[in-house]
């Protein structure tokens, strides 16, 4: 017991660092960091989450749930680069914690990055099984199936039960497979991939704004006697229910559409390789945040301004981009075409990024004998984590396979959040128990900045209700069991 806070010592750390890294170069500038930040944010949570906050809790009102959840992102990021800059090497909130908040803080981050990254890898797949299926109903004419295309857990509105979401585990594996044979990170291709999404916001906000009808906006939050709506998937919603209208839809809006954020620490991890962080960090994480704000903000207007937020809620409930230009863009219909294989190639990236990151956080904790030898493994001839890569396909596979995307998403919007509580937490630690050590970039106002952090990360926490609660102190549970089981017998830090 006396061992739970032990702090990786970070000449080790840096030791490994230079063995496996060979000192990574200084190359990236604002502009690269922005870029990458935009590419790792943009996905599901635009085009799949945000009809479904629209829909469920906060009709046109979504636009202030994504300010109160880029705030919360805002303050959180500003600690995360503090986090970043001060351990000078790659690697995650889990890699910086251990060295400086010891061991058990570093497990608890590590377990709870697996909800942001393996199960957001599985909302983002079950969203491109959506636009999967709107894209063959348009080029082909055909669709697969509702019940191979669903989690047993949704029903059709012609009484079709779901058994398993083929698409999405198809995505999976193609982009298992891809990663278990190695892909140098194509900057090229993310480049475009970036460059396109970006052009299919903008021109949707630029080409819907003369389609907004203004009764769709009025009233801009939902009321309370709104009524209740039986959702395409069968769920039931009642508005005049707490989290269902008013302020407070506004706020559980944000706990979901907070997905649509997640991503963007991505910039915080590459601090190392960029050019005078104190000032490009910053300017990466806030630009690429503020950026994506503004398009999420203008298009969330333009989208619940096209088509009724009821209508999210029913068939405009799934690939709801594509459906609210096929029902009232008309006309447009190449469009949304066009924005449908957008989509599909852009959920791919965001994807591939987070099976990554899964693997490469799972790699690290397994070095560190956290969690079994077979998660450092790797292939003969690809050198990469395939093992691991595999094992994470089948647990993600199993989530967007057979759990619906509603639930797989706000379950990795609570687990982020609860993380970025941490690292915000973790800040103010650091300035205590390491006043001395050397700071690329320092987060402004401490401690205003993190508490505020903690606070609006707290409260989307809270206002996603008692059900995601649950499943992360479950989750977390889970987390301790393999942590006094396993763990503290096989660390290595405690046997230095
Ligand atoms: N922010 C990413 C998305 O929306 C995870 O898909």
């Amino acid at each position: 017991m006396g061992k739970l806070f032990v702090k990786k010592p970070l000449s080790l750390l840096l030791a490994e660092a230079n063995d496996t890294e060979k000192g990574l170069k200084r190359t990236l500038g604002a502009g690269s960091l922005i870029a990458l930040g935009i590419g790792a944010i943009i996905g599901a949570g635009l085009f799949v989450r945000t009809a479904a906050a629209a829909g469920q809790h906060a009709g046109p009102a979504v636009v202030f749930s994504f300010i109160i959840a880029a705030i919360g992102c805002a303050l959180a990021g500003l600690c995360y680069a503090e986090f970043a800059s001060m351990i000078p090497i790659a690697g995650s909130a889990y890699t910086y914690s251990y060295a400086t908040m010891g061991e058990f803080i570093a497990w608890i981050i590590g377990w709870d990055l697996v909800l942001e990254y393996a199960l957001g890898a599985a909302t983002v797949a079950i969203g491109w099984s959506q636009y999967l299926n709107k894209l063959l109903g348009k080029l082909c004419g055909f669709t697969i199936p509702y019940q191979w295309a669903h989690s047993p857990f949704e029903t059709s509105d012609a009484g079709v039960h779901g058994i398993m979401n083929l698409p999405a585990v198809f995505i999976l594996l193609l982009l298992t497979l891809l990663l278990i044979r190695g892909i140098e990170g194509s900057a090229i291709v993310n480049n475009i991939i970036v460059i396109t999404k970006v052009a299919i916001v903008i021109l949707l906000i630029i080409l819907g704004w003369q389609f907004i009808n203004p009764a769709n906006h009025t009233p801009f939050t939902i009321p309370a006697d709104a009524g209740s709506v039986t959702m395409h998937n069968g769920t039931v919603i009642n508005y005049a229910d707490f989290w269902y209208h008013g302020i407070p839809g506004v706020l559980r809006g944000a706990g979901v559409v907070f997905f649509a954020f997640i991503g963007f620490d991505a910039v915080s991890t590459a601090a190392q390789e960029t050019r005078n962080p104190k000032k490009n960090m910053p300017i990466g994480i806030l630009v690429s945040l503020a950026v994506c704000t503004l398009l999420y903000i203008l298009f969330s207007y333009v989208l619940t301004g096209i088509a009724p937020y009821k209508d999210f809620l029913k068939e405009g409930g799934e690939a709801s981009v594509a459906y609210a230009i096929d029902k009232y863009m008309i006309g447009y219909s190449w469009l949304s075409t066009f924005v449908t294989i957008a989509i599909l190639a852009g959920f791919s990236s965001v994807i591939l990024v987070m099976l990554l990151g899964q693997t490469r956080v799972f790699y690290s904790m397994s070095n560190d004998g956290l969690v079994p030898k077979v998660f450092s493994k790797l292939h003969p001839k690809y050198r990469t984590p395939y093992r691991s890569q595999a094992m994470f396909f089948v647990f993600v596979s199993l989530f967007a396979a057979f759990v619906p995307d509603s639930v797989v998403g706000d379950m990795t919007s609570i687990g982020t959040l609860f993380a970025f509580v941490l690292v915000c937490l973790g800040v103010m630690v650091m300035r205590k128990t390491n006043p001395d050590q050397p700071r690329e970039f320092k987060t402004p106002w401490v401690p205003f900045v993190p508490v505020l952090g903690i606070l609006f990360c707290l409260t989307m926490i809270v206002s996603l209700g008692w059900e995601n609660w649950t499943r992360l102190i479950v989750w977390l549970l889970i987390g301790f069991v393999i942590y006094f089981g396993y763990s503290v017998k096989n660390s290595k830090a405690r046997k230095l």
